[in-house]
């Protein structure tokens, strides 16, 4: 991995070292698009085998991805994960943006450490359920008041 450097992070209570690119870094430290969209047109939240919760929102106009954004109670590599894909999604279709895999996160990225790339996969997935959200509400929305949550 070519710019990178160590960084401390510290997961489940123990102290670990990592190196994460400096893109990665940056996106850790500096995450955009943070939080809830509010009558969001596309919305999902998954829980990934480690525990860990993303939820993403989208603002979709005419078919195209006007604003996204993420939160999780994950470690630094999964907000810089969900940071990373909603800047990717933004101005994409929905069709695009349902595309957007995980090697693309990684990529997007600078690569994350072995044991972070699921954090990658968490993203994009929870990227394709918020499209899929939005493409199973936009002819009704009104439906989404009487979905369960
Ligand atoms: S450690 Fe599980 S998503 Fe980051």
């Amino acid at each position: 991995m070519t710019n990178s450097r160590i960084v401390k992070s510290q997961d489940a209570g123990e102290q670990a070292e990592a190196t994460y690119s400096e893109t990665a870094v940056d996106h850790m430290r500096n995450p955009r698009n943070v939080g809830m969209i509010s009558n969001a047109d596309g919305q999902a939240s998954i829980t990934g085998p480690c525990g860990d919760t993303m939820e993403i929102w989208l603002r979709v106009e005419d078919g195209v991805i006007k604003q996204a954004s993420s939160w999780t109670d994950g470690c630094g590599a999964t907000i810089a994960a969900g940071s990373v894909t909603t800047e990717l999604a933004k101005g994409k279709s929905a069709g695009e943006a349902f595309r957007i895999t995980q090697q693309d996160v990684l990529k997007a990225l600078g690569g994350l450490p072995d044991e972070s790339v699921h954090c990658a996969l968490l993203a994009a997935n929870t990227m394709k359920e918020a499209v899929k959200d939005y493409l199973a509400f936009r002819n009704e929305p009104w439906k989404r008041a009487y979905r369960k949550c």
